[in-house]
């Protein structure tokens, strides 16, 4: 896919409210602050695409973008996820947002993969653990991005890099090697590009 624009469709507090169009869609999930919406505007190159958050844990919604091919075609969506693990939010509402994740990603026909963030300066932690084993219990394609790489320095990069992968290798051809990624400068745009152009073309 060449890309072309990127549209705000709209935030939905529930899956079923969603716009129907039939167009494949790609979640963009990880923890609360790791940089979902930042990752969005920098793969679409918008400054103020989606909103990036001051207080972090704020987005209990479903945020749908839609983005056309050179031929001004919408041909698929991203979907920034609620991020999770945030401590200052009361159990019961932190439940709800897994709630609204889970029932997501099990009723939607159209989720051709999972983009999951991982802060670079933490690496892999038991809730990505988690998620990456639910998903890959649902047969989902992940692909695992390292977000805010301008903050290392170029050895803490291939470390965390070789780490993640010591971690991921295991699970197989449906998780993608971990991407080092900046939203200051672009870094880890392309790859990602590639690996969402192959799922909108996969047929599974
Ligand atoms: P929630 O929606 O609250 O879950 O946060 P989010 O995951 O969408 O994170 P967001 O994109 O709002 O970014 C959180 C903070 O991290 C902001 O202050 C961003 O400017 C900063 N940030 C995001 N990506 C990067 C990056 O690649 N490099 C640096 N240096 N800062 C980043
Ligand atoms: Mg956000």
């Amino acid at each position: 896919m060449r890309f072309g624009r990127a549209r705000f469709v709209g935030s939905y507090p529930d899956y079923k409210q969603a716009p129907r169009l039939g167009l494949p869609e790609i979640a963009i999930g990880g923890r609360s602050n790791v940089g979902k919406s930042s990752l969005i505007n920098s793969l679409v190159n918008r400054k103020k695409l989606a909103q990036i958050s001051k207080t972090p844990g704020k987005t209990r919604l479903l945020i749908f973008f839609a983005l056309s091919g050179q031929n001004e075609k919408e041909e698929l969506f991203l979907v920034d996820l609620p991020g999770y693990g945030y401590a200052r939010v009361p159990e019961a509402i932190r439940r709800s947002w897994g709630t609204l994740v889970e029932k997501y990603i099990e009723a939607s026909q159209h989720l051709k993969g999972f983009i999951l963030l991982i802060d670079s300066r933490r690496g892999i932690e038991d809730e990505e653990l988690q998620l990456v084993e639910y998903l890959l219990s649902l047969d989902k394609k992940i692909c695992p991005v390292l977000t805010k790489s301008d903050k290392l320095k170029r050895s803490q990069g291939s470390e965390v890099v070789k780490k993640t992968m010591d971690i991921l290798g295991r699970f197989g051809e449906n998780v993608h090697y971990p991407i080092l990624h900046s939203s200051k400068n672009g870094r880890g745009n392309m790859p990602i590009w590639r690996w969402m152009s192959e799922r909108i073309s996969d047929e599974s």
